[in-house]
């Protein structure tokens, strides 16, 4: 397969989590006889600071013309981001338009954590012990996120307003993605909302569950997001299989469950549009520890493995690269944010000492 890879590798952390993520590329490129193109562009706060844009023109046009993008997180520490004005902020002024450009609606946040790996939470083990792999699919170019955001005065009083949309479209053309993976996959599916206070929510459920009668073999339940949230911690086994939610109540829960199996370092993800997809950590950049050599890549190179069988279609490389990462917890290594008490130091990888162990595992198996 011959293809081109824009790649961002953002702020802080970014490039040097991006790097190890390359590597892997690169090493299954040789292994399966693929050609892969990469064309590094800037993105983030860094962009902004050096061209005046964290999503800047050339950078458009790198991605337009790319077949998918890898993108590394965004932000640096607060001083730096002070400096820089409210919209052209990363958040506002890159990643949000990024989704918008490729109406990346589906963002795929796999929540895994193996039986063998279950230490790795910080949960009781008779509660996570059977493992941890949920599919959670959050909608991600709807709702209030891309509603108007006002900021205003009224006879004297000062108000913020944002605006929550779903249109019948929106909801529907997720609902179907959650749909056929839980089909495809024979796994449950528990659908998110808060429909007992707002009226996207209602809607969101009433979508949902009209989406549902075409699929009578895919067991399906509603739950409200507050008692989702409760029942992670209680029985996160119950969701096992796929949840679909919302564009904002998925950013918080998705976050809630790289908590419950240990780290955010262990939560990359997949931000699928109709034509073009970008893959990303669902982590930041963690300016704090950034150029230390010390940032987890698991999420990062994880992602790199969503690029390969969600985006180009190549389960075989991406279940390569899966295993390669399993496989290097699996003999006893980690990264400094999944240290466990009994943990030798030894066995602590640097950045790149993971990121190597992976491409050599990877060389290793026949
Ligand atoms: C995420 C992030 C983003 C979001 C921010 C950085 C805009 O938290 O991808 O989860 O809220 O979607
Ligand atoms: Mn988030």
């Amino acid at each position: 397969m011959q293809k081109t890879i824009a790649v961002l590798e953002g702020d802080g952390i970014g490039p040097e989590i991006v790097g190890e993520a390359v590597k892997v590329i690169k090493t299954v490129e040789n292994k399966y006889g693929h050609r892969f193109t990469l064309h590094p562009a800037a993105f983030g706060a860094g962009a902004y600071f050096s061209e005046g844009s964290a999503f800047p023109e050339k950078t458009k046009e790198i991605c337009d013309a790319a077949d998918v993008i890898i993108k590394g997180p965004v932000g640096l520490a607060v001083e730096q981001m002070d400096q820089i004005p409210q919209e052209h902020r990363p958040e506002i002024g890159a990643i949000l338009p990024l989704r918008n450009r490729y109406d990346t609606f589906a963002n795929f946040r796999p929540v895994r954590l193996p039986a063998s790996l279950a230490a790795f939470s910080p949960l009781k083990p008779e509660i996570i012990s059977q493992g941890l792999d949920i599919l959670m699919i959050r909608e991600l170019v709807g709702g209030i996120y891309f509603g108007d955001k006002i900021e205003g005065k009224t006879t004297g009083m000062k108000y913020a307003k944002d605006d929550c949309t779903y249109t019948e479209k929106q909801v529907r053309r997720v609902a179907i993605v959650a749909f056929e993976e839980a089909r495809k996959q024979h796994l449950p599916l528990v659908n998110i909302h808060k429909a007992n206070v707002l009226a996207t929510s209602r809607f969101w459920k009433e979508i949902v569950e009209d989406t549902a009668k075409d699929y009578p073999d895919v067991p399906c339940k509603s739950m409200l997001v507050d008692n989702a949230a409760y029942q992670l911690v209680i029985n996160p086994c119950q969701f096992n299989g796929v949840v679909l939610i919302e564009n904002m109540q998925g950013d918080i829960l998705t976050d809630q469950a790289g908590g419950i199996i240990g780290s955010l370092g262990l939560m990359p993800s997949a931000c699928i549009g109709p034509e073009k997809s970008y893959v990303e950590p669902a982590h930041g950049s963690a300016p704090d520890i950034a150029g230390k050599n010390i940032a987890n890549p698991y999420s990062m190179i994880g992602s790199a493995a969503l690029m390969f069988d969600r985006c180009l279609n190549l389960p075989k490389e991406a279940e390569e690269i899966r295993n390669a990462l399993f496989a290097v917890f699996e003999r006893g290594f980690s990264t400094r944010d999944l240290m466990l008490p009994e943990q030798s130091p030894e066995k602590i990888l640097s950045t790149t000492q993971f990121g190597d162990m992976v491409v050599k595992i990877i060389q290793e198996n026949v």
